[in-house]
């Protein structure tokens, strides 16, 4: 009896799981794509290997796409004259990068099994192998998620935290995303890699914030005055930029931080001992980054039958 009543409840919990997760699963293409991972694999390190930063930009785009209506690959589509989606949305207009990089993924994946595996599936392994191509952790990808058919450029432009945010402004919206503030304080360790433009954070090297360590903002004022040079790029992580390491949490403690929302996580606030353990331990960063990123990956996919596996990763299919 006791027997049969923990099969019960096991099998209940089983169905329950999967039901929460949209019917994911490891080896959704293992029979209708089996080369797909090492088809994404090859394609990253090479895209990778020609500039390390593509890693990071893969990364973002990632981020951008399963915090707008969730990881549906609707970031991807281009606005055209009846269309304005996401690409246009203030957190990404000029600032998005990555798209041709998805294409040619999705071309040849095309040429090896036609109509099979989406553009949010192909987003999401690019982002994993890029990762780990930069020295990160690597995880399995649960696979079977859907292509929009639309996108919102409304739900982009305020979904999104910006570089302005406030701890309490970062924590509620992970919070609406059903992620807590450590899982948020282990994505934002995203920012060990890639690059910023001055306009995201000429305020805080520029007088705009007293927590900030005064030879760095010194140094980041060489190419972000008080005025002009918008677009001029600078590392996230001022000690190793193309390393996906804990190096970002050391910045924080030393007040290195680049935008003022990064600097926000060490603060004097609920984050600081996750940060300072961060900052120690790179081993658990790496663990925690890597189980709060299948979480972010996980949210409200289209499985089954809705959206579609779009052709091109850039229009619905007609
Ligand atoms: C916590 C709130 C966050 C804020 C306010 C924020 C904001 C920003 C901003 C303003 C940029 C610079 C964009 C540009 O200059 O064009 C940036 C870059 C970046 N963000 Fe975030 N971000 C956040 C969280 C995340 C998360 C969760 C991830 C991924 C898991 C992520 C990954 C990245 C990466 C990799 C870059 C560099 C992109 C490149 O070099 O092309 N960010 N972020
Ligand atoms: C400022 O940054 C330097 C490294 O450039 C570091 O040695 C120092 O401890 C930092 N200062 C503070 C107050 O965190």
């Amino acid at each position: 009896m006791a027997f049969s009543n923990r099969f019960l409840a096991l099998a209940l919990f089983s169905l329950l799981a999967c039901a929460a997760n949209g019917q994911l699963s490891a080896n959704f293409y293992s029979t209708t794509c089996p080369n797909l991972q090492t088809i994404v694999r090859s394609a990253m390190a090479q895209a990778v290997a020609k500039e390390p930063r593509m890693a990071a930009s893969i990364l973002r785009l990632f981020f951008h796409d399963c915090f707008v209506n969730g990881c549906d690959g609707s970031i991807l589509l281009d606005d055209t004259p009846t269309f304005i989606g996401e690409k246009s949305a203030g957190p990404n207009a000029n600032s998005a990068r990555g798209f041709d990089v998805i294409d040619a993924i999705k071309s040849q994946v095309e040429a090896a099994c036609k109509a099979t595996v989406s553009c949010a599936d192909i987003l999401t392994l690019a982002t994993r192998d890029g990762v780990n191509l930069l020295g990160g952790p690597t995880w399995t990808v649960r696979l079977g998620r859907r292509d929009a058919r639309t996108a919102s450029q409304s739900a982009a432009n305020s979904n999104l935290p910006g570089p302005a945010s406030s701890l309490s402004t970062l924590i509620s919206m992970f919070g609406d995303k059903g992620l807590s503030a450590s899982d948020m304080t282990a994505l934002s360790g995203a920012h060990t890699i890639g690059q910023a433009q001055c306009q995201f954070f000429r305020g805080r090297v520029n007088g705009g914030d007293t927590n900030i360590n005064a030879t760095f903002a010194a140094l980041r004022r060489q190419s972000c005055p008080p005025t002009g040079g918008n677009s001029n790029l600078a590392p996230i992580d001022v000690q190793s930029p193309i390393k996906f390491d804990n190096a970002y949490y050391q910045d924080l403690v030393d007040r290195r931080g680049l935008f003022h929302s990064d600097q926000e996580l060490f603060n004097g606030g609920s984050q600081d001992s996750l940060v300072r353990l961060y900052s120690r331990n790179g081993a658990k960063f790496a663990a925690d980054f890597a189980k709060a990123m299948v979480k972010l990956g996980n949210l409200s996919p289209l499985t089954g039958t809705n959206g579609e596996v779009r052709l091109n990763c850039r229009k619905v299919n007609s």
